[in-house]
């Protein structure tokens, strides 16, 4: 989260602005401003390099290095720790600075003023953990799912939507207006024969809802005529075309299929609290058409062999917008769609969620659309979130023992059944009522599916074990939703000790000083996944604060009991007010990658 007027509030930051301070990026500014002071005639460095956590301080930069080398280049010859000992001169003054010194090899070492970060969480504690709204919020385009009609929604697609649901949630919830698209696959030269056949075996369904439960089934029936009658390959293009003309008979056949498959989407995404806005090729027909007629009229349009391409002078693969047959291709609904959310939705930002495998594709398209004038990237900016192959365990794409396809009902069927034997292993059902109990293996089952796609870079191939993502230790949804009902349990077993907790958050010991600097580097986690869309950062950080919570709880008493009775004699207050807002960082990052908690397990 970017701060505004970053400059003028530096001096002193005011909580009420920053409950949702970014501390990294405010130690980049005011070391950027010194390094300007100090050496206004160097070029610029970009970033200085500024990282948290070492040994020797809260924050450390080690820009001096870099300086010198600069300098040396000049021919000007200076040690690191001098250059360190003038930036730290030419630091403006900034309240979350407790100290700062130079080491002997020049790296600047910056503790925070213990006083000004428990006020931040003490903000967080009473106003809880939300950004202030935004001025300048951004309309956001986020396309993802995206399954096609009649055909598997498959691993791929899952990742699509869990990886593009969990941005959504952290663009929405830094203040942008998302709007979530599902751009299923519902139009194209497939629908001619599967309205064909549907004519051939249901020739009532303009009355009759055809029984057609088994779409996939029916798509395969109808390929084969198509490749093998050529009557009926005939009349399937007929099909198509008098679709395309929205003739009334057609259109409602190809209701009737989009119904079957959509129903099917439906029943994954309300498994998975997904929530997404339908809009199809389709959608994009008519606006094809006015599409082509205009890149026609400007002259981009090259013809191939009878086919329109279009070339854009940056990429050495052309689009084809048009295919001999007079057709639309997945280029065309695309270019459509891009005009579509840059003219009609004003989109800042489009993204797109989709398989690696397609980069080339929304590569081509980019440029196109630059060449086309539609698309100007200093005012939209486009990105594509491409991801990696769902791998078995065997480490070969992810299919069922006899080759098929998983079906992604049947693998949510699964983890629900191997959650609740995980629980009930643990005794778990003896403790829980059944609502608990059935509460607990939803959020373990979708949790740990979720998670498991989200904490690894979204870029490599992941291997799908229910096993490991099952497992209570490591990085894991379910470690981190156990150390979420320790937490909850702590604090709900106080019982009648909750009335005085109005002492000041204690940060006095290194493992709760450790907590909660890991604690407020939640905005920078966050304003890097609006750069790189990598979710795996904020699954690291709720890992960092799940074991670094979990540290100072076995080194830090919460509350003492006496040993006979149980009772309890001592509440540490200012521990169980740490411990209560970790509690609102964790729900609110699990959130955010979409993952629900309970307050028992
Ligand atoms: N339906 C496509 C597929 O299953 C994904 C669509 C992605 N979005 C887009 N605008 N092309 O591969």
């Amino acid at each position: 989260i970017k701060e505004s007027n970053e400059e003028s509030s530096m001096n002193s930051i005011n909580i009420e602005e920053h409950a949702l301070i970014n501390l990294h990026s405010i130690l980049i500014s005011l070391f950027s401003n010194a390094i300007k002071t100090a050496y206004p005639t160097l070029e610029d460095i970009g970033q200085p390099a500024v990282s948290a956590g070492s040994k020797f301080a809260d924050y450390q930069c080690n820009a001096s290095m870099q300086i010198c080398k600069l300098l040396k280049a000049k021919g000007e010859n200076v040690s690191p720790n001098v250059v360190a000992k003038k930036l730290v001169e030419c630091l403006g003054q900034c309240n979350i600075i407790e100290k700062v010194d130079v080491s002997g090899q020049g790296f600047i070492n910056v503790w925070l003023s213990r006083n000004k970060l428990r006020d931040i969480l003490q903000y967080v504690l009473e106003n809880n953990l939300k950004p202030k709204p935004l001025t300048n919020p951004q309309k956001i385009v986020i396309d993802f799912s995206s399954p096609n009609v009649a055909k598997e929604m498959h691993v791929g697609h899952l990742r699509s939507t869990i990886i593009g649901d969990s941005l959504c949630r952290v663009f929405e919830f830094i203040g942008h207006d998302v709007l979530r698209i599902n751009h299923i696959g519902d139009w194209g030269t497939q629908f001619g024969m599967l309205i064909a056949l549907l004519q051939d075996k249901f020739p009532n369904y303009k009355t009759e809802s055809p029984p057609i439960n088994d779409l996939q089934q029916f798509y395969k029936q109808s390929k084969v005529l198509f490749d093998s009658d050529l009557e009926f390959k005939k009349r399937a293009y007929e099909c198509v075309v008098k679709l395309q003309s929205m003739s009334p008979d057609h259109v409602q056949a190809w209701k009737l299929i989009c119904d079957v498959s959509r129903k099917e989407f439906q029943k994954i995404y309300e498994r998975l609290n997904i929530s997404i806005i339908e809009r199809g090729e389709s959608f994009y027909q008519s606006r094809m058409e006015n599409l082509v007629k205009d890149l026609e009229n400007k002259g981009f349009l090259e013809n191939d062999n009878g086919r329109k391409i279009m070339w854009s002078p940056e990429s050495s693969i052309p689009l084809t917008v048009v295919k001999s047959d007079g057709g639309f291709t997945y280029d065309t609904s695309d270019f459509a769609t891009l005009k579509q959310r840059i003219e009609e939705e004003k989109a800042d930002r489009i993204i797109y969620v989709v398989d690696s495998g397609q980069s080339v594709h929304f590569d081509i398209l980019k440029k196109c659309a630059i060449h086309s004038g539609l698309l100007d990237p200093s005012k939209v900016r486009m990105d594509f979130v491409g991801f990696g192959v769902v791998l078995g365990e065997d480490k070969k794409k992810f299919k069922t023992r006899s080759g098929d396809t998983v079906r992604l009902v049947s693998l949510l069927d699964e983890g629900i059944k191997r959650a609740r034997d995980k629980l009930v292993e643990k005794g778990r059902d003896k403790v829980l009522t059944d609502k608990e109990l059935q509460l607990a293996e939803t959020a373990v089952a979708y949790g740990c599916i979720k998670y498991a796609d989200l904490c690894h870079n979204r870029s490599h191939d992941y291997v799908f074990s229910f096993d490991k993502m099952l497992d209570d230790k490591g990085n894991t949804a379910v470690y981190l939703l156990y150390t979420l009902t320790r937490i909850r349990s702590i604090i709900n077993n106080l019982g009648t000790h909750t009335q005085d907790l109005n002492e000041p958050i204690s940060l006095d010991h290194d493992k709760e000083w450790k907590l909660a600097k890991t604690l407020l580097r939640f905005s920078e986690v966050l304003s890097k996944i609006t750069e790189d869309f990598c979710l795996h950062h904020l699954c690291e950080y709720l890992y960092d604060v799940a074991t670094i919570f979990n540290e100072f709880y076995d080194n830090c008493y919460c509350i003492e009991k006496n040993p006979q009775t149980g009772e309890i004699v001592k509440v540490f207050t200012g521990r169980i007010l740490l411990c209560k807002v970790t509690a609102q960082y964790m729900n609110t990052g699990l959130n955010l990658l979409g993952i629900n908690t309970v307050s028992r397990m």
